[in-house]
Parts: structure tokens; C-alpha cells; sequence
């Protein structure tokens, strides 16, 4: 059944990246085991800085949770009526952060570079604002040189460099960018 989110958006609906038709879709509790096998296949380089394992079973099952609580809001994009990547907006209330929203943008290799990072990164604006967040922040290791390119290309601005704050899968640390974007449009 067709979900509503607070913007109005009707999901799910399809658009086209690459000229291949994409399914986008509010994640539901159903789809952990999905979510698994998507991680599961990714390239070793992009499992080394997941901020969530989301290789892992508990991991999954704990991201459903916070799911259904709305901590995190995720969107999900299928190709062929497989899952090939998702956007996700999370939103801790702490009280001195509340006006705060992290983003996740995670696709597989052969989605990538065909706009959908964009069409995500919209959505989860979108979907902020309407949560009444002011600033949307995304971390990344220092390394992830492509992946701060893209970031910058959607509008965010790298804040701070903290140093040593990234451990990766292999026990390596790595500096941490944070980057963020104003959905207020105030600091534009
Ligand atoms: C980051 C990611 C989601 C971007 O999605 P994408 O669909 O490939 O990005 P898009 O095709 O929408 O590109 C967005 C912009 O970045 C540019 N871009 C894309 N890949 C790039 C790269 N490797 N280097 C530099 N710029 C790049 C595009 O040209 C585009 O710019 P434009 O708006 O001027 O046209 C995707 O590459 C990914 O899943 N990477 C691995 C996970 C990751 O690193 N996530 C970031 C931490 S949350």
C-alpha cells in the first residue's frame, strides 16, 4: 500500500538515473533481510567506513527499531525489484541537538554516478524540513575523497576535521570530516 510521508510525497514512485527505471520506498519492518543482502554484496572498500555495520544481523535489527520509533527515516531504492541502495535521515532528540539531522547516503557500485544521490539527498532535505530540522549533518573519514566530492556537489560544507575519530573494520584510524548542510537556506 502506498505510504505518505509528511511531505506530501506519495511512496512509492519511480523515476529514472542512468535511463533505468528506479523504485523509491519508505523502508518498513519487512525489509531487514534485505537490507542484509544489499550490505552483503557491497565492495570490501565501501564496508571499511560504515558508520552502521549494516552487514550484521543485530545491527539490522536494531536500525528497525529505531525504524519504528522514527529516529531514522529511511529510503529505500530498487532497480528490477532489487535493493541497490538507500537514503536515511536520522533524528536523535537530544534537546540541545533536536534542530539536528544526520544523512546516510549508501548506493551499490553499478547505481552510482547516475543522479540518484541527488534524488536521495532531495527527498531527505525535503523530509527534514518538514521534521522542522534546521541543519542536516553528514560524517565521512578524511579519505572518502569521492564521496566528499559528492557531499560538496549537494550543497554541504565541511565544518570540522577531527582527528583519529574513525576506526575502520580493520582497526585503523582515520580523521573524521563533518559536513553539513543548512535547511534553512540562512547560511546560503
Ligand atoms: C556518495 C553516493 C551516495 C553518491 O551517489 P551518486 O548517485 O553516485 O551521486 P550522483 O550521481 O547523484 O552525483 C552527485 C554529484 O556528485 C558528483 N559525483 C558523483 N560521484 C563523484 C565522485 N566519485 N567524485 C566527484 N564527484 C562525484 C556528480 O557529478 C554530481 O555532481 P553534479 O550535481 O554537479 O552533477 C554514492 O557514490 C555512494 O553510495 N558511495 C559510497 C557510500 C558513501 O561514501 N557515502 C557517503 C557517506 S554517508
Amino acid at each position: 500500500m502506498a505510504k505518505e510521508s509528511k511531505s506530501k510525497r506519495i511512496y512509492p514512485w519511480k523515476t529514472k538515473a542512468g535511463g533505468e527505471e528506479m523504485t523509491l520506498r519508505l523502508m518498513t519492518a519487512e525489509d531487514g533481510p534485505a537490507m542484509l543482502e544489499f550490505a552483503r554484496a557491497l565492495p570490501e572498500d565501501d564496508l571499511l567506513f560504515l558508520a552502521v555495520d549494516i552487514t550484521d544481523e543485530r545491527a539490522v535489527d536494531d536500525w528497525i527499531r529505531r525504524l519504528k520509533d522514527k529516529i531514522i527515516h529511511t529510503i529505500l531504492v530498487e532497480k528490477d525489484g532489487r535493493l541497490v541502495g538507500h537514503g536515511s535521515l536520522i533524528h536523535e532528540e537530544q534537546v540541545w541537538t533536536r534542530h539536528l539531522g544526520g544523512m546516510i547516503l549508501l548506493l551499490a557500485p553499478e547505481v552510482r554516478g547516475k543522479g540518484l544521490g541527488h534524488i536521495l539527498a532531495g527527498e531527505l532535505f525535503r523530509y527534514a524540513e518538514d521534521l522542522g530540522l534546521r541543519k542536516i549533518v553528514a560524517r565521512m573519514a578524511a579519505d572518502q575523497k569521492g564521496a566528499i566530492q559528492v557531499f560538496e556537489k549537494l550543497g554541504f560544507k565541511a565544518e570540522a576535521l577531527l582527528t583519529d575519530c574513525v576506526i575502520d573494520r580493520n582497526d585503523m584510524t582515520h580523521d573524521l570530516i563533518i559536513m553539513s548542510y543548512d535547511v534553512t537556506g540562512f547560511n546560503e
